[in-house]
């Protein structure tokens, strides 16, 4: 399985994501500062991925504290949760995995906890958290597989993958199941500007499993529907509200105008943990701008005019009415968004 994250006896080991696909490099971070350091510049990106680190890299802060009980270290971990919920603000899985920590936390306080039963408890969690990951994506996979055509193409946005999770992948883990069913599909994958997930990551791990794939640039995708060689699109997200309406890399809205316009399905493949009923709407979910060199300068060079205005939103949203059906592991939900989703909520 591809190493997103590993815990190891020195810290969290992360498989470099701004190197991938030409160099395979490993960044260890060995207190919750750098696990901060590699979610803002990175290094790991996707939304369980994210949650997941973060929660080690709280385990990490506690490891790393001299307090000597629960009582004693609130104010240290009060500064490290709000350090790494500061580095990216759309992925819902972050604060998700952070809330997760604070209330395991409220409880071992409450009990008295000493550190040491405050880092045991801590890491069981984070390992706890990894483990529901991948198997959610496995499951959401089996669901989704189900809906993908028996041979054909399949258009993916950004990098949904093993990537982007603790392994197997949301998006591309409905494909991975799919394959696996004996369905003969073939991916097409958005190279996806301004960072290239598409290009170097989705690119690169599918081909590590031998699944047809094909890098189109982000604006061949009508051209490609329109000759017939995209039967079905399936991304991952970031943040699904209340009423359907999700946060997804930049380019995903473009992609589900363009299979409504041609017929095609759009699914959205994401665990439970990437929904997020307390935001009404896609309108009130925070999207992060990330920085102007991200779009200038590509490998160390400079592609633009000195100068040169840059707008670069890492994120957009998708109205619930372009999304044939949400994936999750609990199911696969169909609109009305804000009913069907409500219900599986109170299904637990
Ligand atoms: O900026 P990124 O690379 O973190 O954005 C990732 C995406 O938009 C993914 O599609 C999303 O997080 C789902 S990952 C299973």
């Amino acid at each position: 399985m591809i190493p997103t994250l590993a815990w190891t006896p020195e810290g969290v080991r992360f498989i470099d994501q701004t190197k991938l696909p030409l160099e395979t490099e490993y960044v260890l971070a060995t207190d919750y500062e750098q696990v901060a350091d590699v979610i803002v510049t990175m290094v790991v990106r996707g939304a369980p991925a994210i949650g997941v680190s973060a929660a080690y890299g709280v385990a990490l802060g506690a490891n790393r504290s001299k307090a000597e009980s629960a009582e004693r270290f609130a104010p240290e971990f009060e500064r490290i949760c709000a350090r790494l919920a500061g580095t990216r603000p759309t992925a819902v899985n972050l604060f998700w995995a952070i809330d997760r920590m604070k209330a395991l936390f409220a409880k071992l306080r409450a009990d008295g906890a000493t550190m040491e039963q405050v880092r045991e408890k801590f890491l069981a969690e984070a390992h706890a958290m990894y483990e529901e990951d991948i198997a959610a994506c496995k499951t959401m996979g089996a669901f989704g597989g189900e809906l993908l055509p028996e041979e054909g193409g399949v258009l993916t946005h950004c990098n949904a993958g093993a990537l982007a999770t603790c392994g197997y992948g949301t998006a591309l883990g409905v494909i991975r199941a799919a394959v696996e069913q004996g369905k003969r599909i073939h991916v097409y994958a958005d190279e996806t500007r301004p960072f290239l997930q598409g290009a170097r990551l989705t690119a690169w791990e599918l081909m590590e499993d031998g699944i047809d794939t094909t890098v189109i640039c982000d604006n061949m995708a009508a051209s490609l529907m329109k000759a017939g060689k995209i039967k079905t699109v399936v991304v991952g997200a970031d943040r699904i509200a209340a009423n359907g309406d999700f946060a997804n890399k930049i380019g995903t809205y473009n992609v589900a105008i363009l299979a409504k316009e041609h017929g095609i399905p759009f699914y959205c493949a994401a665990p439970w943990s990437t929904i997020d009923t307390a935001t009404p709407t896609g309108d009130a979910i925070p999207i992060e701008e990330r920085s102007a060199r991200e779009v200038t300068h590509h490998g160390g060079k400079q592609l633009t005019p000195h100068g040169v205005g840059i707008c670069n939103p890492a994120f957009d949203v998708t109205p619930a009415k372009y999304v044939t059906a949400i994936i999750t592991e609990r199911g696969v939900l169909r609109a009305p968004y804000t009913e069907s989703l409500k219900e599986m909520e109170l299904a637990g």
